[in-house]
């Protein structure tokens, strides 16, 4: 006997399950691949076999090769590739969209499940009438489920016929004719519509057909009917399947027969495989699921981030705040990207010499104030800041030599320059006390004497703004994002991806993705920055004052690679262009 130890999730479907069953897209799934997810199995035998999990999956006793599959009776199948139906498989149609009619899976967007048939549907409104489809310009009447044409635009139902609402009267299912102008037609009884789903069939049964339970017929050489409840078609060699019980919360129910939503259960309808809070419904229903509620008449309306619902075509929703459409999100309100711009949420006017800086704008033009790092500074109120001022971080260092910036990912800070001093990721020790090594400080035992005129050795981790334009755009650079850093003995070992080298010849902007991954090695593990995997990087091959390649901060905070190219490029164009001018 085979007792489950052990719930078993695939890993990759874990998004899949319950509650909410929603894929990463946020699109719900099939409530009936749910029952599929989780496989019981013993932890290391099949059968009486052990088995590697790892390898293989175990479906009542039988192993199959592939690890983590669903099983459907004794056979294994991927649940983004098959269905599982009372214990057959179809193949082609994933779980995932699939809901079950008898023995066979059909997806709802295109068929319908009519009393065990998978009918083509021919609208996409279009609904099961007993056995039949019908469609809006048709009616579904009576207890014998007559498809009827409809002859004019207001015909309902009457019995099994259909009448004119605006000319006749329909009592107690009988047509009553010449209906005169605000006559009332029926004394108690308001013109009654048969409730075209219900599944009762009064007629006897056809000659070769038997009857299922008390109202389907069904043809023994080719259909099925199971403890008195009608199957339809199955595959040659089916016996009856029992289905095993499934849980809706705490409580025990038949999935053939009833619907599990959020734990409440509701009576199944084929087709409405789909859970909207705890009511069912169907892709093909003109409704929207929007923050565990439906909405009806979908045409038009979209679900925002925060579950309201909106009407792209009147509305656009920014941090929950509904908008005219039309323009862009700026915090909670909207900007136009040709008149303004928009700075953290916050909106100012936009011309051509306007930047951000953090949630204000300043003249980027005009040279009187300096943006560091979202921070805003006047170059005039400032005494020893001039348009010569680096930023380091978001502070402004004053002009000339007096202070020393040292950077770390993530952090930069502001030392006065000490002679024999030098930077160690962001901290600046005394190079005869302290040796670093990688951003890693240790305390020197040997004497040292402090190399260069006792100006401040470069950091590792240069700042781009601090280049000057003859250092780097002249240069071929790279762009590239770190994979691993691994150091060697003395060496250092990187994997980097997407790298691409850029060069800037005449104006002429060249960029050139590399080969992927591009691995590069340093010869002196102790004088190369931390790098950090995951953060793209700009670096050169030859640089002031080092050996080895060196390694310049990106542009920008986790911006694109793409930005960052563009960005080299328009920096070195305009640098190149101004020192250019200069020498006319
Ligand atoms: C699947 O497993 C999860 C967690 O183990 C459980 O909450 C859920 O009820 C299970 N679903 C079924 C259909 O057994
Ligand atoms: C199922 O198929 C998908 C797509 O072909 C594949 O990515 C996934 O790894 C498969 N799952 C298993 C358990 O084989
Ligand atoms: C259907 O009824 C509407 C009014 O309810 C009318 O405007 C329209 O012309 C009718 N269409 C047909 C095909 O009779
Ligand atoms: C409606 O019609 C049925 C038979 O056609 C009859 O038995 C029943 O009494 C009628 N009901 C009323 C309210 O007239
Ligand atoms: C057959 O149906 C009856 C009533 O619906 C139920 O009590 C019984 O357990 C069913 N038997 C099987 C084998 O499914
Ligand atoms: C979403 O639903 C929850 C509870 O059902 C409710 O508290 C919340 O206000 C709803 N959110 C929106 C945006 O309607
Ligand atoms: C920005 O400064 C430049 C140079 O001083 C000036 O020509 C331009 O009009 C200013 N722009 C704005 C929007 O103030
Ligand atoms: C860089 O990231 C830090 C932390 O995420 C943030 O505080 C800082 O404002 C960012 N700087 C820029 C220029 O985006
Ligand atoms: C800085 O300002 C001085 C005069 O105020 C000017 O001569 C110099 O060209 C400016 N430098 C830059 C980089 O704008
Ligand atoms: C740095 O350390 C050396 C050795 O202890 C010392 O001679 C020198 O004065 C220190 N420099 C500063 C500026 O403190």
């Amino acid at each position: 006997m085979i007792t489950p130890l052990l719930m078993f999730v695939w890993l990759s479907l874990t998004c899949y399950r319950a509650p909410g069953q929603v894929i990463p897209s946020g699109e719900p799934v099939s409530i009936h691949a749910e029952r599929f997810y989780n496989i019981s199995h013993q932890r290391d035998a099949c059968g009486t076999l052990g088995y590697d999990v790892t390898g293989f999956t175990c479906c009542e006793d039988v192993l199959h090769k592939g690890a983590g599959l669903s099983c459907c009776g004794r056979k294994a199948f991927n649940i983004t590739q098959a269905s599982c139906c009372q214990g057959q498989l179809t193949g082609h149609l994933s779980q995932l969209v699939s809901d079950c009619c008898g023995y066979k899976a059909f997806d709802p967007l295109n068929y319908l499940c009519c009393e065990s048939r998978i009918l083509k549907r021919n609208a996409p409104d279009s609904k099961c009438c007993g056995k039949e489809l019908y469609d809006s310009h048709q009616l579904c009447c009576g207890r014998q489920m007559n498809v009827l044409t409809k002859t004019s635009n207001v015909s309902v139902c009457c019995g099994n016929n259909q009448f004119d609402k605006s000319r006749q009267c329909c009592c107690n299912s009988t047509l009553v004719t010449a209906r005169r102008q605000n006559e009332k037609c029926c004394v108690s009884i308001t013109e009654p519509v048969p409730t075209p789903f219900s599944p009762g069939r009064t007629q006897r049964c056809t000659l070769g057909e038997e009857t299922c339970g008390t109202n389907a017929c069904y043809d023994p050489t080719t259909e099925q009917c199971c403890n008195g409840s009608f199957k339809g078609r199955y595959p040659s060699g089916q016996k009856c399947y029992e289905e095993i019980p499934a849980k809706c919360g705490s409580e025990q129910y038949n999935p053939e027969k009833d619907m599990c939503c959020a734990g409440s259960l509701s009576n199944r309808v084929r087709g409405k495989n789909l859970c909207c809070g705890a009511k069912p419904y169907s892709v093909a229903d003109d409704s929207l699921c929007c923050n565990h509620s439906l909405v009806h008449e979908r045409t038009d309306k979209r679900c925002s981030q925060d579950g309201h619902v909106y009407q792209p075509s009147r509305q656009l929703v920014c941090n929950s705040y509904v908008n005219r459409p039309g323009n862009h999100c700026c915090g909670t309100t909207t900007y136009d990207p040709q008149t303004e711009i928009c700075c953290e949420g916050h909106k100012h006017c936009w011309s051509a010499d306007v930047a951000c800086c953090g949630r204000v704008t300043y003249n980027r033009s005009n040279g009187q104030k300096k943006c560091c790092a979202g921070t805003l500074y006047d170059l005039h109120t400032h005494g020893r800041h001039t348009n010569e001022s680096q930023c380091c971080g978001s502070l402004l260092m004053e002009a000339g030599s007096t202070q020393t910036c040292c950077v770390a990912s993530g952090l930069a800070l502001v030392y006065p320059t000490q002679p024999g001093f030098a930077c160690c990721g962001h901290h600046y020790p005394n190079a005869s006390l302290w040796s670093c090594c990688a951003g890693v400080l240790k305390p020197r035992t040997e004497p040292y004497a402090a190399v260069g005129t006792g100006t401040n050795p470069d950091p590792r981790l240069l700042q781009l703004e601090h280049m000057k334009c003859k250092d780097l755009c002249h240069k071929k650079v790279y762009i590239g994002t770190v994979e691993t850093v691994s150091a060697r003995g003395e060496r250092m070992s990187i994997v980097m991806k997407n790298t691409v080298s850029l060069t800037l010849d005449h104006l002429v902007s060249q960029a050139v993705a590399l080969s992927d991954p591009l691995h590069l090695k340093l010869s002196d593990y102790c004088s190369s920055p931390k790098l950090i995997p995951g953060n793209t990087y700009i670096w050169m091959e030859t640089c002031p004052f080092m050996k080895d390649i060196c390694f310049i901060t990106d542009l920008r905070n986790n911006s694109s690679p793409i930005y960052s190219i563009l960005g080299f490029f328009s920096m070195c164009r305009s640098c190149i262009l101004s020192s250019g001018q200069n020498t006319n």
